[in-house]
């Protein structure tokens, strides 16, 4: 099966245990609101490619995983376009799920999406016990404190912050759970391939910022300028357009040097190097040369 069908099914899935008689009927519209239709899947494809490239040997685990990290980052984009976060009013081109079903179901919805990303990797591990145990620490490892997107998140509240730090915390996080769960779902070592995720991720989040600094909102599905308006570290801001480009051209070259041997190295390295060469706009290199 195609890894876009299995990700979708293994969502489905997941999403269908937080239905149940009696269950308030509006979180489950909030719920489905924040998870479908989806963007670009980008996490749960680069754990399901990782996955792939190791031999796949446990596939109910890796689907599972794959769902856990997405779900993760669905109530990450639920809390951070909230009021007190980045107020944002629009999200893969409809409005903020605090917008459609207002703030305490978006704050819900989120905690509820985060506690059903945990079951469902444990749902998927019944054929891999062994497994379950480090692919349950990477994924917590990616989103609390001290270096996941908790933190991420928390570094808006301090005083200074390096904008590496930020980003590898609030994006390249989960990335490196995507690789290091897909890995590890295989039977594969998995720390061997953290530092593809996290370069992956930290040039994913330049990209975004070079997008909220150059983009139009109609394009993208959600509000541009919010960095400047409140202040975030964004890269374009820090380094120039150009300066962001050649950091991000730098991180992706460190991410496809580092994959790991495995039975699909060559395949997985050509669908890396065609997925981030998508990730900037084309013209925007061209203008900033
Ligand atoms: C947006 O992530 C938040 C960032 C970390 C930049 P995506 O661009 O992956 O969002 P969707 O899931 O495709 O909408
Ligand atoms: C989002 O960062 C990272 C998260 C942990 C959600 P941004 O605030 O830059 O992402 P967008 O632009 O809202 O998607
Ligand atoms: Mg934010
Ligand atoms: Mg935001």
């Amino acid at each position: 099966m195609e890894s876009a069908s299995r990700i979708e099914r293994a969502l489905a899935a997941a999403l269908a245990r937080t239905d149940g008689p009696g269950a308030p009927p509006r979180l489950r519209a909030a719920l489905d609101h924040a998870v479908f239709p989806g963007g670009a899947r980008i996490r749960p494809k680069l754990c399901l490619a990782v996955a792939q490239a190791c031999g796949d040997a446990n596939p109910a685990l890796a689907d599972a995983a794959a769902a856990a990290i997405e779900l993760l980052h669905c109530a990450s984009l639920v809390h951070d376009d909230l009021p007190c976060f980045d107020d944002a009013e629009t999200r893969r081109g409809k409005p903020t799920v605090h917008r459609a079903f207002g703030e305490p179901l978006a704050v819900l919805a989120g905690d509820a999406l985060i506690v059903l990303a945990f079951e469902t990797v444990a749902q998927g591990a019944a054929g891999a016990l062994h497994l379950l145990a480090p692919v349950l620490m990477t994924v917590g490892r990616a989103v609390g404190a001290p270096n996941g997107i908790v933190a991420g998140q928390a570094w808006e509240s301090e005083p200074q912050v390096a904008l590496a730090a930020y980003q590898q915390a609030k994006t390249g996080a989960l990335f490196a759970a995507a690789t290091v769960a897909g890995a590890t779902a295989a039977g594969f070592e998995g720390e061997a391939w953290r530092v593809l995720g996290e370069r992956l991720g930290e040039s994913f989040q330049i990209a975004d910022d070079v997008l909220d600094a150059c983009a139009k909102s109609e394009a993208i599905g959600k509000p541009v300028g919010k960095d400047a308006l409140l202040g975030r570290p964004n890269a374009v801001h820090q380094l120039g357009l150009r300066g962001a480009i050649d950091h991000f051209d730098e991180l992706v070259a460190e991410a496809i040097g580092s994959v790991p041997a495995c039975p699909g190295f060559a395949v997985l390295r050509a669908q890396i190097e065609a997925q981030t060469k998508r990730l900037l706009p084309k013209e925007l290199a061209v203008n900033a040369a």
